[in-house]
């Protein structure tokens, strides 16, 4: 949940190590940290808050050197403060870390018998404090190094610097993701390639395990058996106008607004146009002899799960599990040999949904991905991975990435029920060409801002707000609610309209505002009786559906949306957007910090 990043550079490295900290504080912006060696010396500045903070000490106190280490922190262990921000560091080493170590209670108490004396709450410190220990031992750093690896427990990213060594920096992962930028005399560690997009566009990612040694000349990789190892050195494409806001206020309104662009981009890669059929990738795995399905995810991945539940067993007639990675993984699910687990994640590095990923894999079952940040563990675990492409997602609450996650789904529930004779030729012709009408029916959803932002009001001065739907629309009232508590802090809950009355309905009353998501399918008529309910005791009901739902039902709401009619496979995947756009407009209103709200980060790397 950290973000890292580590530069062999030339002189003004803190520069390099700020710009490349701005792309990384998606992954935790609770405290930050630049450390570099001039004259051999470490030299440390770190302010607590937003990476804002850490420019203006920099500014008043500037930082030189040509090598230096840099973090932007989600607090784990130790409040968030400039003591627990890192680099953390001693006088003769330095070191930034993303992961947690499990065993730093034990390795704390035996340092300090010792007689190493620490200076704050964090894990981390560990790392330092051995490291420092096993340099005074007289070990030269490499070593030192190593012994400190082999005793640590837990997940790690890290970077490290040493004291009179103005040529070396070391890297190692295990459980948490580094990669490696190759330059001209120059060489970087980041977590990801978009923390080093701006330094090298020639990559090597460290598998799990790997340590690596780097100067300015390259860099030495050793497996976890000590092995030396060679990791392939990519190209990314990866370009810094890709993370601007462009002309947007906040990224999330950019990535909701790209929507329609990035969701033709990812279907472009399954349909074909001549014949309107849909092909997947060659699959290490024969569609016809899968019996179950296991979706596995979190937070809005976890509802594109949900949704595809619906369209695998309605329309590929496939019955499937789904799961939250975090209960999945320390269920102990017992799953028959040959199954098939499919992984969704945005940023591919998730630690449950990996955890969960590697459980199926001992569990004899093909391990497929969906992912939108390629090369990230998942990316490279799986042995088949579906990339969607929505681009850099930068706002930590995922919108475009969530649309091109259920538009990839969709093509594998039209291509998986076309291997499994469960649709006919005409059939997969109508569904395939309903998702090609997606990119345009969204670009005519984003002409609906204004009202939406209209309607924003009644959401901004609600305590609670309730999101309801039926069928493929629950998962989507769920999405709701989620995008809206966590950009806007407003309580809200997302119910399966047909769960109301076993419960929920006590919630109502006039000040709560219920969105109802509602596309004329055939479950409308059913959550039209849930409406009249909730608005015989009185709720005020916010009513999204198309111009046939409304007619049949918009006296009864206070305020409605029309959107426009589309085929009602497609419908949770345009209903995405304007419970986003909501969302969005009423976190504007209430003035929060919407591409960073508080206690979030856009990467969970940590249980
Ligand atoms: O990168 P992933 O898709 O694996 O992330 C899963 C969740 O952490 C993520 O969807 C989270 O719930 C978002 N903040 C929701 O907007």
């Amino acid at each position: 949940m950290c973000g890292i990043i580590g530069t062999l550079g030339h002189a003004d490295v803190a520069q390099d190590l700020l710009e490349g900290l701005k792309r990384l504080e998606y992954r935790g912006y609770d405290s930050a940290g630049i450390a570099t060696l001039y004259n051999g010396s470490i030299e440390r500045r770190r302010a607590e808050g937003k990476l804002i903070n850490l420019g203006k000490v920099i500014e008043k106190e500037p930082l030189q050197g040509d090598i230096g280490i840099g973090h932007t922190r989600w607090a784990t262990h130790g409040v968030p403060s400039e003591r627990n921000a890192h680099p953390h560091a001693t006088d003769r080493v330095a070191v930034v870390h993303n992961g947690i170590i499990e065993n730093f209670r034990e390795l704390r108490r035996e340092l300090e018998s010792s007689g190493r004396i620490f200076g704050t709450d964090t894990d981390t410190e560990v790392i330092v404090q051995l490291i420092h220990h096993n340099l005074s031992q007289g070990l030269k750093p490499v070593d030192a190094t190593s012994a400190a690896l082999e005793r640590l427990e837990g997940a790690f990213a890290l970077a490290i610097l040493f004291a009179e060594e103005q040529e070396l920096m070391i890297g190692a992962r295990r459980g948490s993701p580094l990669c490696i930028g190759w330059g001209q005399k120059e060489m970087s560690l980041g977590s990801d390639a978009l923390a080093l997009a701006g330094l090298s566009n020639r990559i090597s990612y460290l598998e799990d395990g790997d340590w690596a040694v780097i100067t300015r000349d390259g860099a030495t990789v050793r497996n976890t058996h000590g092995e030396l190892v060679e990791r392939a050195i990519r190209t990314t494409a990866l370009s810094e106008k890709q993370m601007s806001k462009g002309n947007y206020p906040h990224f999330m309104a950019k990535e909701i607004h790209e929507q329609p662009t990035v969701i033709g981009q990812t279907l472009n890669t399954f349909f074909n146009p001549l014949d309107r059929s849909i092909s997947l990738p060659e699959l290490p795995f024969n569609l016809l002899e899968i019996e179950r399905i296991t979706l596995i995810a979190c937070g809005t991945s976890f509802y594109a799960a949900m949704i595809a539940k619906y369209w695998f067993e309605q329309i590929a007639r496939i019955s499937v599990d789904i799961d939250i990675a975090s209960e999945f993984r320390y269920r102990g699910t017992p799953m028959a040999k040959g199954g098939l687990a499919l992984f969704i994640s945005q940023s591919g590095e998730t630690a449950d949904t990996l955890a969960a990923l590697r459980f199926c894999r001992k569990q004899g079952q093909h391990i497929a991905g969906i992912v939108n940040v390629s090369e990230s563990t998942i990316d490279r675990e799986a042995d088949i991975v579906f990339n969607t492409h929505a681009g850099p997602e930068i706002g930590v609450a995922s919108t475009k990435a969530f649309t091109c996650q259920l538009v990839t789904l969709a093509c594998i529930v039209i291509a998986t029920a076309r291997v499994r004779g469960a649709i006919s030729r005409e059939q997969e012709q109508e569904l395939s060409s309903a998702i090609t009408e997606v990119p345009a029916r969204a670009a005519e959803i984003l002409n609906h801002d204004d009202s939406l932002r209209q309607l924003s009001n009644v959401l901004a001065g609600a305590r609670d707000v309730l999101f309801i739907g039926r069928g493929a629309s629950y998962p989507i009232a769920l999405e709701g609610a989620l995008k809206l508590k966590e950009i806007s802090y407003i309580h809200a809950e997302g119910f399966a309209a047909g769960e109301l009355k076993h419960g929920p309905i006590a919630l109502i009353d006039q000040s709560v505002p219920v969105i109802v998501i509602a596309p004329s399918d055939a479950l409308f008529e059913k959550t039209a009786s849930n409406v009249s309910e909730v608005v015989a005791r009185g709720a005020q009901v916010i009513f999204l559906s198309d111009s046939k739902g409304i007619a049949a039902l918009g006296d009864q709401a206070k305020e409605s949306i029309e959107l426009p009619t589309v085929h009602s496979f497609v419908a949770p995947i345009l209903y995405a957007l304007p419970v986003q756009i909501l969302a969005y407009h009423t976190a504007v209103l209430k003035g929060t910090d919407i591409d960073q709200p508080r206690n979030l980060a856009k990467s969970v790397t940590v249980e």
